[in-house]
């Protein structure tokens, strides 16, 4: 059976995207990151997701550190994508700069834009989670009409134009409305990848159809649905996991993969790092009646108050959106 490690997808600028990234959001103390990382090199992941906000930038450095030291991999077989945060809206070569420090690298490979969102950080992005008294977040700018975003993306532009800290750039939780406000305002490089959630309960095909008829690579985000992995309970997803002797994760992962998409799994269980690795070849009638669980009973899993007014859909909590026409 092939191995979704060796799977590579191509990218609107000619450069290539492996197919199976590790997920580096910690599940408890972040210093975990650091086996993590290296459990998966070892096993053949060759693309790592992370960004300044999940705090394990430090340990997937000290595990680059170790690998390179090791001769276990080089850096130019890696593929490592980081992320501004929206409080970090108005500075992301500062942000990018704080990333390659902890990361110990000259370049990543990608760097996204992790929120089409201007919240109220200061000049280092803190707090990342601002808010007002009463609770809500504190913008600077409106989430649903302002267009201090597209300022944000325009100076990522900049970073790759003026800059050798990044090969590619792209996106990240942008909704359609977002797409459609952003792409006319793009001074000379599209992204690359637009990295939303996505899983047989999510269906957004609107989304996706958008995205890829655009040269825009989508980048799955919890294919399991996140902690609790919620997607896996799907009996369609058991039920292939028997027909090709994979295990349930396995499947989420083909879902995108075969698809032409690329997928970002993430564990802090070692073994099960090692052992999602590879792709089942399921049928295209198999795809569609994956995609199909999500059309009949949708969810969304990660409803944070970030993505409200962005226009998505199934986004549990958000009312702005309605402004939306
Ligand atoms: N751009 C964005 O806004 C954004 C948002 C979310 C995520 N991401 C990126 O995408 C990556 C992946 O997303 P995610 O972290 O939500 O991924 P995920 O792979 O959908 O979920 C990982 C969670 O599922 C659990 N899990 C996996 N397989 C399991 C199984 N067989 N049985 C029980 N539990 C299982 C893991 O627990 P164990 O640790 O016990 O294995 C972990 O808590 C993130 O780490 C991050 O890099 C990006």
């Amino acid at each position: 059976m092939k191995f979704a490690t060796t799977v590579e997808l191509k990218l609107s600028n000619g450069k290539y995207i492996p197919a199976l990234g590790l997920g580096t959001i910690p599940s408890g103390d972040a210093s975990d990151v650091k086996d993590q990382v290296i459990t998966a090199i070892k096993a053949g992941y060759r693309h790592i997701d992370t960004a300044w906000f999940y705090g394990s930038e430090k340990y997937i450095g000290e595990a680059l550190k170790e690998v390179f030291q090791q001769g276990i991999i080089k850096r130019e077989d890696l593929f490592i994508t980081t992320k501004v945060w929206p409080s970090f809206w108005h500075s992301p070569e500062k942000s990018l700069d704080i990333s390659l420090k902890d990361l110990g690298l000259d370049y990543v490979d990608l760097f996204l834009q992790h929120w089409p969102v201007a919240l109220h950080g200061d000049q280092n992005g803190q707090p990342a989670v601002p808010k007002n008294e009463d609770g809500s977040l504190k913008y600077d700018d409106d989430p649903v009409h302002g267009t201090k975003f597209i300022d944000t993306y325009h100076k990522l532009e900049d970073i790759l134009e003026n800059t050798t800290k990044t090969k590619s750039i792209g996106i990240s939780n942008y909704s359609i409305p977002k797409l459609k406000q952003l792409l006319p305002k793009i001074k000379k490089h599209r992204p690359v990848v637009n990295q939303i959630e996505l899983h047989p309960q999510l269906p957004q095909r609107d989304l996706v159809d958008y995205c890829e008829s655009r040269g825009i690579v989508i980048v799955a985000y919890s294919p399991v649905g996140g902690p609790g992995a919620p997607v896996l309970e799907v009996p369609l997803i058991k039920e292939l996991a028997t027909k090709y002797d994979v295990s349930p994760n396995e499947i989420a992962e083909a879902y995108h993969i075969l698809n032409g998409r690329v997928a970002l799994s993430r564990s802090s269980n070692l073994s099960r790092i090692k052992t999602i690795t590879r792709l089942p070849r399921i049928t295209e009638d198999e795809l569609e009646q994956l995609y199909q669980v999500g059309v009949k009973d949708p969810k969304r899993y990660t409803c944070d108050p970030w993505g409200y007014g962005l226009g998505f859909k199934y986004w549990k909590g958000d009312t702005l959106s309605t402004e939306f026409d």
